[in-house]
């Protein structure tokens, strides 16, 4: 079905296509129209969890888990909402979404915008999904970035409860200044301010609830083992590769190429992969590697794997393939 309503979304400005799709995904869901058959199902148990299959949606489509039950009909293994902020805040300016057909990339600005936490509890509440629920937090644009840890120790108190896991957002390149946090000093003092709140939390609810870095693919070799060695010694439980990129490699000549924002889809995949391949040097096993960042195919998926993600994520994919990606993909890494 996707094949054939994608010519008439790709006529709609892409936020606009971004909301219609949702919107018509939730009526069909509630219609009982959605039913993922996956008879590749591979669960596989990792940072405690037990995944019913390694493929996942990746955070930014679903930022207030508005769509959560809609979602998780087309076959996702784990869903990832957010990334929401402490308060509410309406992102950047639009346009701020941007599709690069020729090269199936997206470049995007949009800057967190979202209910706030409050509002995506209250839908996490209303969901009836049972399955993984990773819930993606960030800091408010307005909030200094000396306070950053503020915002996430507020954000992991908020959703602790309600998380599957928790995913630290260090690496949207659209909130000024965050992707510092993946610097050596403030990453040390922020992983220990949250590892001792995941304690604290843990003790309180009886549960222990994972948490995730989720980092950037424009680090060099250096920056990634120190995070890695960070990582470890702060027991963090995973990893999640990558986000968008701000390189322009070989899109800077489409239309759209010189937007601001992260990059996104195909022109990203080898960067993230490259990072993960490293990162999985570096950490020898010791937290699981998320693998996102331009899989567009089963193949792509199993690239992720097998440079040593443990599980794998999707977000430009959807808008280029459609929900077939997540069968392609579960059936890819099951063969
Ligand atoms: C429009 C858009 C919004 C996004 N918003 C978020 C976000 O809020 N938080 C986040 O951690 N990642 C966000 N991402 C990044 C994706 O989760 C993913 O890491 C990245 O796009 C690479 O994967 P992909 O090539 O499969 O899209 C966003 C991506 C896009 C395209």
């Amino acid at each position: 079905m996707y094949p054939l309503l994608r010519p008439l979304l790709f006529t709609l400005d892409p936020e606009t296509a971004h909301h219609a799709t949702l919107d018509a995904l939730k009526k069909a869901h509630k219609l009982g129209l959605l039913c993922a058959k996956h008879p590749a199902d591979n669960p596989r148990t990792v940072m405690g969890l037990a995944f019913p299959n390694p493929v996942g949606l990746a955070a930014g489509l679903d930022k207030n888990g508005e769509y959560i039950d809609a979602l998780a009909a087309l076959g996702f293994g784990f869903i990832e909402i957010g990334t929401v902020t402490p308060r509410p805040q309406p992102g950047n300016p639009k346009p701020r979404m941007f599709r690069l057909p020729e090269a199936q990339g997206i470049i995007n600005r949009m800057g967190f915008n979202n209910l706030g936490v409050d509002a995506l509890i209250e839908n996490v509440q209303r969901a009836k999904h049972t399955g993984i629920l990773g819930i993606n937090i960030g800091k408010n644009a307005d909030t200094p970035i000396e306070k950053a840890a503020d915002d996430y120790l507020i954000g992991l108190r908020k959703v602790y409860a309600h998380a599957s896991y928790v995913a630290i957002n260090i690496s949207s390149p659209n909130t000024k200044n965050l992707r510092q946090l993946q610097g050596g000093d403030e990453l040390d003092a922020l992983l220990a301010q949250l590892k001792a709140e995941q304690e604290k939390l843990a003790e309180q609810h009886g549960k222990y609830v994972p948490l995730a870095v989720k980092i950037a693919p424009d680090l060099d070799g250096e920056q990634i083992k120190q995070i890695a060695a960070l990582l470890m010694r702060h027991h963090i439980d995973g990893v999640i590769a990558t986000n968008t990129t701000l390189s322009r490699a070989g899109v800077e000549n489409l239309q759209h190429g010189k937007e601001m924002g992260g990059l996104s889809g195909a022109p990203v995949r080898e960067k993230s992969t490259a990072v993960i391949r490293q990162l999985a040097a570096e950490l020898q096993g010791a937290l699981p590697i998320i693998g996102v960042g331009g899989i567009l195919s089963g193949a792509d998926a199993v690239g992720k794997i097998q440079a040593g993600a443990a599980l794998v994520q999707i977000y430009s994919g959807m808008i280029y393939r459609g929900p077939d990606l997540v069968g392609e993909s579960i059936a890819a890494l099951a063969s």
